[in-house]
């Protein structure tokens, strides 16, 4: 009832502008979502992975936690966040505006959502957005906010609050300090807190693949780290949707490059991630074209961040070794009985800030790697950057004390449980803390980052 009712609402508050779409009604999602929305990649919403929160945004799951048993309590959470929704790149809203000048200057008019590109439709996205965040971003982190302290209430707790025993540090972009700003206000608005919070600027940290001097010169500034992302862009797959894109339009397929189809598919979703529109852009891809652009992002994604080269992850050794220092720091206390002195840490960054330190734990290793030539044999993949980072995407580490049976460590993404790859939950429930030390054992000892970022004297080196 309550959806039928708001999608109504939302077809008569935008009637004529970009709604109700007749295809897009069929597919059953509501007017007011693209059919691909699922396929955003980094530029997905956070509601498109808990489907939930449509209807109700401050909703948790309580059963997320598998409580490992009744006389756990949770100790410590550390979550490591993704900023907000934000405005595109200025670099992005150049490709955009060329996008949107073509098919202004040389579109057939015979679809009546090509008249609505043209006609209705205004660019709006301007150099200087470049990056910041939205509105949506800034209620992406303040309901976060309040969904966690639904899910931990002893821990992101008033008391814990206004005792200074949540710590937050955040990469120095402003799309991410506002996205702390807004975590903070979702707290303080809840409690009627006053006083100031602190928080940290921590760019080592929250950062730390603009100071991996190894990273940067082999794979940042490396064109042929990316070689099959370049090799996947002039493929079959790529090239059959620019033609098919180029139809749409009735353009010649020369005009369609692959920037221009980037730009189409960015114009559809940021429209939505940032309006909640469901924008004529969104016409120009079907389902199939969309998980071939979600694969290519999730290629480059792959070949720069995460399993592709070794110091992609490797890079992160300064967070991993930061995150388990203060979860031993609780352990700590915990077995000693005593409160545990930061009780709650938000650490708040990037996309890149979390895919290498979910790669360097193991999370979405598929048994291949992503290359250009193996798109239908990934399309079971479980590395999908669409479902681990959209925006407000979060790593929550939850410590519980668990009287004689000790302390359990449970992983969640985006608020779901997941398990640490090679440690098979127990009956269901987080696994032992010491199994999880034992299990990254030679990170623990062996994960440097100074040693592992510096150029020319990479580990291997020594050693040898
Ligand atoms: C809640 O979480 C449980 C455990 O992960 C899951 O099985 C269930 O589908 C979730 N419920 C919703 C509404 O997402
Ligand atoms: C951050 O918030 C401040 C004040 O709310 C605003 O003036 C500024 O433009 C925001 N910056 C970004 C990058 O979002
Ligand atoms: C660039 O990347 C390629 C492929 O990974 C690698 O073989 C090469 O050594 C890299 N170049 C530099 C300068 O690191």
């Amino acid at each position: 009832m309550r959806a039928v009712r708001r999608s109504v609402a939302l077809c008569l508050g935008v009637i004529g502008v970009a709604c109700c779409f007749r295809g897009h009604v069929d597919s059953g999602v509501g007017p007011d979502i693209p059919a691909i929305a699922e396929y955003f990649s980094t530029k997905g919403r956070y509601e498109e992975v808990n489907p939930y929160l449509i209807g109700d945004i401050l909703a948790v799951n309580k059963s997320v936690l598998r409580a490992p048993a009744a006389e756990c309590r949770a100790t410590h959470l550390t979550a490591v966040i993704r900023h907000g929704t934000r405005f595109p790149t200025s670099k992005n809203v150049r490709k955009m505006r060329q996008f949107y000048s073509l098919v202004l200057h040389k579109a057939s008019e015979k679809e009546s959502w090509v008249r609505e590109m043209k006609y209705r439709w205004t660019m709006w996205y301007t150099d200087d957005m470049d990056g910041r965040l939205v509105q949506k971003g800034v209620s992406d982190h303040r309901h976060l906010a309040v969904r966690l302290s639904k899910l931990f209430p002893s821990l992101v707790s008033e008391e814990k609050l206004r005792a200074g025993s949540i710590k937050f540090i955040t990469s120095s972009k402003h799309r991410c300090v506002n996205s702390t700003l807004a975590f903070k206000r979702g707290l303080t608005e809840l409690w009627a807190v006053e006083e100031e919070v602190d928080h940290e600027v921590n760019d080592a940290l929250m950062r730390f693949f603009d100071h991996c001097t190894r990273f940067v010169e082999e794979v940042d500034k490396n064109q042929s780290a990316t070689a099959e992302l370049e090799r996947f862009k002039s493929g079959p797959e790529m090239t059959r949707v620019k033609e098919k894109i180029a139809d749409r339009l009735s353009l010649q397929y020369s005009l369609i490059t692959e920037d221009m189809a980037e730009a189409a598919f960015y114009l559809c979703a940021y429209e939505f991630a940032i309006k909640t529109v469901n924008s004529p852009w969104c016409q120009l891809f079907d389902e199939v074209d969309a998980q071939v652009m979600e694969y290519a992002s999730d290629l480059k994604h792959f070949w720069k961040r995460g399993y592709g080269h070794d110091i992609n992850s490797k890079s992160s050794c300064i967070l991993f070794q930061d995150v388990f220092s203060r979860l031993d720091r609780a352990a700590e206390q915990s077995r000693a009985g005593l409160p545990v002195t930061e009780a709650v840490t938000i650490q708040v960054g990037h996309a890149e800030t979390l895919l290498p330190l979910l790669t360097l734990l193991g999370f979405f290793k598929d048994d291949a790697p992503l290359t250009s030539t193996n798109f239908a044999a990934q399309s079971d993949r479980s590395f999908r950057t669409s479902h681990m980072l959209p925006y407000a995407a979060n790593l929550l580490l939850v410590l519980f004390h668990c009287g004689e049976d000790g302390l359990r460590l449970q992983p969640l993404l985006n608020e779901k449980p997941l398990s640490f790859p090679g440690l098979p939950d127990h009956q269901g429930s987080a696994p032992l803390y010491s199994a999880v030390r034992q299990r990254y054992h030679d990170l623990l000892h062996n994960c440097d980052f100074e040693t592992e970022c510096q150029l020319f004297t990479h580990p291997t080196v020594m050693k040898g």
